[in-house]
């Protein structure tokens, strides 16, 4: 099929970096694009400066779902997501990523028999323990169109018996939008607002369950990054679900960590390429950090990243948090890692994704015995 009218759905913070790329090569091939925000992320900081970072117009449905119980939140998207498409009727629904929102409109799409295209398919943690690794193994399996990041991801496709006409080596769209916006963000020297001197501190982010949900592992978690800021400063731009457990559990900033409100998509990007190193337990983070060459520190048990560690600068720490300032020390020793950028991550990757659409492909329909 070749698609005419495609709704392109975000809903959480990184989608959005994913999916501009992507809408605006649409929009300039002369489809018809409709910008589906479901609003699982709602705060001005979480979602709004984003579409003015990244040149993306206002959306042309917000459904306003908020926060929940990954039931409820899911179950919102879902019913309002059907009434857009049965409003609109797409022919092609294009999802991105691994959060609620993806899987949601993914499911509602492939039932009413609209063509599903999935960006950044085929990643794989193998760790179940993640909502969003049951995210993206449903979405993929119920998508028609795999468009894959890096060469590990349709291998992982081709294991679980996903046909090979599905699959679609594009290359990383998070990177097109980097690319795009680095020298501008840059140029905003967005670390002199902190007080700091180029590549003369660390940029630290946390916000997975995993890690912020357990007061303990929150607690020795933030003692880390006092100790990694005796050797350099820190700052954290906290998300709202990690400000919310520090509140909980009443713990306290130490010394040389400078909490602050999430930033904005060029606030981060400058501050993270300038950084002397950054310590993650963010997918997203993983793939930026490889793309800028600088030492990334992931502490998560797994990731479902891998060439960000066998090309690139991530070196996979563990949840144990009294490794992070050794591990920093060694970096600042010149011990850490550069690596190289990925196959296929070259600011190309929307109009790799835009020519797929715009040549056609089979749709799971279309392949059905009839
Ligand atoms: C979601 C994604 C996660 C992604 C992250 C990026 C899922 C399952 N998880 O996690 O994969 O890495 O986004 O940020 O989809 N909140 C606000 N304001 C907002 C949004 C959330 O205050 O704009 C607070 C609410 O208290 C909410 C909590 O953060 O309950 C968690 O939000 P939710 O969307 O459920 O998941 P994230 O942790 O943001």
């Amino acid at each position: 099929m070749i698609p005419q009218r495609v709704s392109c759905v975000v809903g959480a913070r990184p989608n959005f970096m994913k999916v501009a790329p992507v809408y605006l090569a649409l929009r300039s091939r002369g489809l018809q694009v409709r910008l589906v925000h479901t609003g699982q992320h709602y705060d001005a900081k979480m979602s709004a400066v984003f579409f003015d970072d990244l040149g993306m117009p206002r959306p042309d449905a917000f459904l306003g779902v908020g926060s929940g119980s990954h039931a409820e939140q899911t179950a919102k998207i879902m019913t309002l997501f059907e009434q857009d498409c049965t409003n609109w009727r797409p022919e092609l629904t294009l999802v991105a990523g691994d959060v609620n929102s993806t899987i949601a409109c993914a499911l509602v799409a492939s039932k009413l028999a609209i063509a599903v295209g999935h960006i950044e398919a085929g990643l794989r943690s193998r760790d179940w323990g993640m909502p969003e690794e049951i995210n993206r193994v449903l979405t993929d399996h119920a998508s028609d169109l795999l468009l894959t990041p890096s060469p590990d991801a349709d291998a992982n496709l081709l294991a679980e018996g996903i046909e090979p006409w599905r699959i679609r080596f594009v290359g990383n769209c998070m990177i097109d939008s980097l690319r795009a916006h680095q020298a501008r963000a840059v140029a905003l020297e967005p670390w002199r607002a902190f007080g700091l001197e180029a590549q003369g501190y660390v940029v630290a982010t946390l916000h997975r369950p995993s890690n912020v949900d357990d007061p303990r592992q929150l607690a020795q978690l933030m003692a880390a990054l006092g100790e990694v800021a005796k050797q350099l400063p820190v700052v954290f731009p906290v998300h709202p679900r990690t400000a919310a457990r520090l509140l909980d559990a009443h713990i306290t900033t130490p010394v040389g960590v400078q909490v602050v409100e999430p930033l904005g998509y060029l606030q981060f990007l400058g501050l993270m390429a300038k950084a002397a190193v950054v310590a993650t337990d963010s997918g997203g983070i993983q793939e930026e950090t490889t793309a800028l060459g600088v030492p990334c520190l992931t502490l998560r048990a797994t990731t479902e990243r891998p060439v960000t560690i066998t090309e690139g600068s991530n070196i996979l720490l563990g949840v144990n948090p009294e490794l992070l300032a050794p591990a920093v020390a060694t970096v600042l020793a010149g011990s850490g890692k550069v690596g190289r950028v990925p196959q296929l991550w070259d600011g190309a990757a929307a109009q790799r994704i835009a020519d797929t659409i715009t040549q056609g492909f089979s749709t799971l329909l279309e392949r059905a015995p009839k």
